[in-house]
């Protein structure tokens, strides 16, 4: 008999012997929205031991949701557009969990999410399959080869046959997959699973209870004929996972590690089937923060003493009392101590952290140490922005952290003409959270705001009024995308000389080409071969 998880550790251990930084897993949920992301979130941290009660992430969510209008879009359209950070404890290891935004419009901001994780899980529902959104979550993760563990879904409710979804995902994300837990029964004949790991059954006593009951075995065949479970349930788990065994690859660290292979845990989320096992399996063979690679060949080791860190996202109204921003702060070396003076690499300055911040599951502390991998939140009037790398004075800047060429530019116009230096700067801060993009034309005074998706539009109008006192209303552009240019210095000025009426300067003054068509654009990348028209940017 094939065992798929002969080398799937204890999460535990021997973890007092590790560095701190070893012990930290760093990890987002990717999920299409209504697979069960929340509810997973929720039970996790109850699995954790760091809530008690289930219910505690939404009712969150709803405090935070009635604190200023914006957060209003997200409950009016019963959306996600918000991340946040939660970390707990479970037997030694010290998990950060980054919430990344369910909306297909907030894809900048997931992207920013996941390039600071070191692992995904990715949640399907059992009956539903991989859905768009999870599978460009899915790609993001590709891009950057992060490890991926996979939970199928809501096995307590009808769903597609085990075998059958483990092929679709396979064969529709090209990924190999292996099974860690495997559902006894789907929908109205679930009643447990098979823990593959550590060679157990988990079973309800009672129909849609807990799984309290612990069965050992060391052949699946084994539980043929198991007690309180009806034998053509337990025959078609045991045959199905068998076969599932037999045909498909072992969990191999290494393939994991590199993002080719994923294990699956079959579970349900409301009813805590499977929970444990899965934070079980982040803690075993979770990645530990990994090395980071930064500009001009330098990698940083999670290990060096140096601190070192960048921005992945910065949110403002966390605290409706002080108009202050936070920015999240992915540490990835060193140890941070509270007080300590840090080097902003863009501004060329040292800033001291004074009161920087943990987001544990219920409350905020503050935080006097933290290792690699740990997410600190720094409170700040507008310094620091996404992007930005702090460091014990080495200039390090990390990549992986682009600005994409927007999609959709709408002209600004403001419904007060007197209010146009407040709405320039208030874009500027937009700009620099990450809402979105401002272009300022060469030949036109009106900014044009640049948003890969348009829910990113009624964020920005509700948000500008609310926060800066500056109503606007969108004006449609012919544009159809925008491209930084990037070559010579002479050959780009030539260029935008050529075509004024089609440049603009984004945040940093870098020229951008706003294109009417894709055939006008084609066009110029044909005839000014000399420069590139790019749709990424790398920040910072
Ligand atoms: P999301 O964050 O990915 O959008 O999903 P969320 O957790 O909010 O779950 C979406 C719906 O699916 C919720 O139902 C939730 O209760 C349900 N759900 C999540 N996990 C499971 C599961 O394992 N089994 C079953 N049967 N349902 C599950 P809802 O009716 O939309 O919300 P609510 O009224 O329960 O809050």
């Amino acid at each position: 008999m094939l065992d798929s998880t002969a080398s799937l550790p204890a999460a535990h251990a021997e973890t007092t012997a590790l560095p701190d930084f070893a012990r930290r897993r760093t990890f987002a949920i990717i999920s299409h929205p209504d697979a069960g992301k929340t509810t997973l979130t929720e039970k996790l941290l109850l699995a954790s031991g760091a809530i008690r009660l289930a219910g505690h992430v939404k009712a969150r969510g709803e405090r935070r949701r009635t604190r200023s209008d914006w957060m209003e879009i997200e409950q009016q359209r019963g959306i996600s557009v918000t991340s946040s950070v939660m970390t707990f404890e479970k037997d030694g290891i010290v998990f950060n969990l980054l919430d990344t935004p369910g909306h297909s419009d907030f894809s900048e901001d997931t992207y920013r999410t996941l390039s600071a994780v070191d692992a995904a899980v990715m949640v399907i529902d059992v009956a539903k399959g991989i859905e768009s959104q999870t599978r460009k979550l899915f790609e993001v993760c590709r891009l950057r080869d992060i490890p991926i563990f996979t939970f199928v879904n809501k096995v307590d409710r009808e769903g597609l046959d085990p075998i059958a979804l483990m092929d679709e995902v396979a064969s529709t994300l090209a990924l190999d997959l292996t099974p860690l837990t495997w559902p006894i029964g789907l929908g109205v004949d679930f009643r447990g699973l098979i823990d593959i790991a550590h060679k157990r059954a988990l079973l309800a006593t009672e129909r849609g209870g807990p799984l309290t009951r612990v069965v050992p075995y060391n052949e699946p065949e084994d539980l043929l004929g198991l007690d309180g479970v009806e034998e053509r349930i337990i025959t078609e788990a045991v045959e199905s996972l068998t076969l599932a065994l037999g045909v498909l690859p072992p969990f191999d660290l290494a393939a994991f590690r590199e993002g080719h292979l994923s294990p699956v845990y079959f579970g349900s989320a409301l009813k805590e089937a499977g929970v444990a096992e899965l934070l079980d399996g982040l803690g075993a063979v979770g990645p530990s923060p990994l090395p980071r690679a930064a500009a001009g060949e330098r990698t940083v080791e999670p290990a060096e003493d140096m601190v070192s860190g960048f921005v992945f996202k910065v949110q403002a109204n966390m605290d409706p009392n002080h108009r202050d921003r936070v920015a999240f702060v992915r540490l990835c070396s060193g140890r941070f101590k509270r007080g300590m003076k840090l080097f902003n690499a863009r501004e060329k300055r040292q800033m001291a952290i004074a009161n920087p911040i943990f987001f544990f599951a219920q409350e905020r502390e503050t935080v006097d140490e933290a290792v690699a991998g740990d997410i600190i939140g720094i409170p700040n009037h507008g310094m620091l922005r996404v992007g930005d790398t702090l460091s014990e004075g080495e200039t390090i800047r990390f990549e992986g952290l682009p600005d994409f060429a927007p999609e959709i530019l709408r002209r600004v116009l403001l419904a007060d003409p007197m209010k146009a230096k407040q709405l320039l700067k208030a874009l500027q801060d937009m700009a620099e959270e990450g809402v979105v993009q401002v272009l300022k034309p060469l030949t036109d005074p009106a900014p044009i705001v640049g948003v890969v998706g348009p829910l990113q539009l009624d964020v920005l109008a509700a948000r500008l009024e609310k926060e800066y006192g500056v109503p606007i209303r969108y004006e449609t552009t012919s544009y159809v995308t925008a491209r930084w240019i990037t070559g010579e210095r002479t050959e780009v000025e030539r260029f935008m000389e050529t075509s004024r009426s089609a440049c603009a300067r984004d945040r940093d003054e870098a020229p951008v080409y706003l294109a009417r068509s894709q055939w006008v654009l084609d066009r110029a990348i044909e005839e000014w071969p000399k420069l590139k028209f790019t749709n990424v940017k790398e920040r910072g």
